[in-house]
C-alpha cells in the first residue's frame, strides 16, 4: 500500500491549518477513566500533529485548546486543564526550539490563571525567533469575543480621529483581529465526529474547507492528519466561480 504522506502534493499544501481538538472526554470514558485522562493523552496528538505539519512545510497550525465557553465545565476539570497547560508548555518549549517552531496565542489570554499565562508568555518569548512554522494556541478564545474586540478597537480609532469609517475594509478589519498578519486557514479539521464550529475563527474560515474526522483527539495521529490534507487537495475550491473558469 502506498503510504499516505507520499500522496500529498507538497506544492499545494494549505499554508494554514486549524484544528478543533475534540473528543478527549469521550475517549477517556471509553477507557473507563476520568475525563482528565483524555486531556493528558491528547498531548500525544498535539505533538504528532505539530511534528507532521512542520515536516510537511505548513506555515501556520492553529489548535483550539480552550474556549471561553469551557469555563462552564466542572471546576475540577478546568483546573486540571490549566495545570496540564502549564506542564505541557514548560516541557515542550525545548522541542519547539529544536524544531524551529514559533509559539503564538490567540484569545483573551490575560484572563487565564496567572501561572498558565506566565507559562504561555514564556513559551512565546523563548520561541519568538523561530521561523519554520508558527504554532498558534487558541486559549480562552471565542470568535464572537475576537470580533467584538476588533470592532471596539476600530471604533476607538474612529473616535480618536485616526480612522475614517469609510476606510474600514476587509483588510483593516482582519488586521484588528487576534490573527492579524496570519493567512486565513484553508483547512479546518474537527475530530470526534461533531459537525459544528463552536465559536472558532468565524471570520477567518469564511472560505476554508471543512474536514470532520470521527477519530477522538487522543487517537489522532500523523496518518489521520495526512488523510485530511489529501482530502483537501482533492476538493475544487471555486470561490464563487464556476468550474470551467478555474485555471488548472
Ligand atoms: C476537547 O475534548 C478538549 C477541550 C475542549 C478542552 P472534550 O473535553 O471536549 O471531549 P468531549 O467532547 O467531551 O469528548
Ligand atoms: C470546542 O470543543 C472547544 C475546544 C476544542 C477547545 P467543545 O467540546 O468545548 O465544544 P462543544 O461544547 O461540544 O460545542
Ligand atoms: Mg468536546
Amino acid at each position: 500500500m502506498m503510504d499516505l504522506k507520499s500522496q500529498i502534493n507538497i506544492e499545494k499544501l494549505p499554508r494554514h491549518i486549524a484544528i478543533i481538538m475534540d473528543g478527549n472526554g469521550r475517549w477517556a470514558k471509553q477507557h473507563g477513566k476520568p475525563r482528565v485522562f483524555g486531556h493528558r493523552n491528547g498531548v500525544t496528538a498535539v505533538r504528532e500533529t505539530t511534528e507532521a505539519a512542520a515536516e510537511l512545510g505548513v506555515e501556520y497550525l492553529t489548535l483550539y485548546a480552550f474556549s471561553t465557553e469551557n469555563w462552564n465545565r466542572p471546576k475540577l476539570e478546568v483546573n486540571a486543564l490549566m495545570r496540564l497547560l502549564v506542564e505541557t508548555l514548560n516541557k515542550e518549549v525545548e522541542t519547539l526550539n529544536k524544531n524551529d517552531i514559533r509559539l503564538q496565542a490567540i484569545g483573551d489570554i490575560r484572563k487565564l490563571p496567572e501561572r498558565t499565562y506566565q507559562a504561555l508568555q514564556q513559551g512565546i518569548e523563548r520561541t519568538k525567533d523561530n521561523s519554520r512554522m508558527t504554532l498558534v494556541l487558541a486559549l480562552n478564545y471565542s470568535s464572537k469575543w475576537e470580533i467584538m474586540e476588533a470592532s471596539r478597537r476600530l471604533a476607538q480609532q474612529v473616535q480618536a480621529g485616526e480612522l475614517s469609517p469609510a476606510d474600514i475594509n476587509e483588510q483593516v478589519f482582519s488586521n484588528a483581529l487576534n490573527t492579524s498578519g496570519m493567512p486565513d486557514p484553508e483547512l479546518l479539521i474537527r475530530t470526534s465526529g461533531e459537525n459544528r464550529i463552536s465559536n472558532f475563527l468565524l471570520w477567518q474560515i469564511a472560505y476554508a474547507e471543512l474536514y470532520f474526522s470521527p477519530v477522538f483527539w487522543p487517537d489522532f495521529r500523523k496518518e489521520h492528519f495526512y488523510q485530511a490534507i489529501i482530502d483537501f487537495q482533492h476538493r475544487e475550491r471555486r470561490f464563487g466561480k464556476i468550474s470551467e473558469q478555474l485555471v488548472q
